[in-house]
């Protein structure tokens, strides 16, 4: 069914900025957008509460028409994609920290994330695992406006990330392992400045665009469609608009 939607999903507003990129990619498909912003943040919770929460919002967003799902959030495609998937009848993709590009590019990288996504991840000469505990939820209660968040006072108050500095622990790539942090690039940009900033948006794009392609389901309609669906839908499309605004 090539007429169905993309559903694109998050804890909240972080998944926007996936979606973004999802346009990009794709500009003639319809997408459905869910953030479960009254759950949010994910990252604090146990994975059996993300596996219920989960299972009970695709059942929602299935209801709707929809030819793929996308986890527009690291930590549901780090623990629980891999079982959920199992009960979905359509092909559900993830959004991933980009570990294994930085490693065989031979890149140095920190890689900043949430609490049950660092769990996944392992320390290595190459790569040292951030979890920034409360950045995600900063960004989801300041989303009208996204300059109260201060991004240099979650780094301060972080032990693992004081401990790689006073380390000297030299890198050259910052990985966004949170889809909440590409909200507020800029200042990791800022901050970060000339590292490389990168995140697993742009690839999990790509790989949804192959996948639907190859099997005959890319859509070709004239104009996108973004509809959102949830109990903060309104708020998610005003943010979405600035979101997309941005250049
Ligand atoms: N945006 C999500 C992620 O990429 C979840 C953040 C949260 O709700 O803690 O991990």
């Amino acid at each position: 069914m090539n007429t169905g939607y993309i559903a694109v999903m998050d804890s909240g507003i972080g998944g926007l900025f996936t979606l973004k990129r999802l346009i990009e990619e794709m500009p003639n498909e319809r997408f459905l957008y869910f953030g479960d912003n009254l759950n949010a943040p994910y990252g604090d919770k146990p994975v059996s509460l993300l596996n219920i929460l989960t299972l009970k919002n695709v059942r929602r967003v299935m209801a709707h028409g929809v030819k793929a799902i996308v986890f527009a959030c690291n930590t549901l495609a780090v623990n629980v994609l891999g079982n959920v998937k199992r009960f979905v009848p359509v092909p559900v993709f993830g959004v991933y920290p980009p570990t294994e590009k930085t490693a065989t590019e031979g890149k140095r990288a920190v890689l900043f994330c949430t609490e049950r996504t660092a769990e996944r991840f392992k320390d290595s000469e190459n790569l040292k695992v951030v979890s920034l505990p409360h950045l995600a939820k900063d960004v989801e209660k300041n989303a009208d406006d996204l300059s109260a968040v201060n991004l240099k006072a979650h780094l301060d108050s972080s032990l693992k990330y004081q401990k790689i500095l006073s380390e000297n622990y030299r890198f050259d790539t910052v990985i966004l392992g949170c889809t909440h942090y590409g909200l507020i690039e800029n200042q990791f940009f800022d901050h970060f400045c000339p590292r490389d900033i990168i995140s697993g948006d742009a690839f999990t794009a790509r790989q949804v665009k192959e996948f639907l392609r190859i099997s005959g389901k890319l859509a070709n309609n004239k104009e996108i469609t973004v509809d959102f669906i949830g109990d903060c839908a309104e708020k998610n499309r005003k943010l979405f608009l600035k979101v997309v605004n941005k250049p």
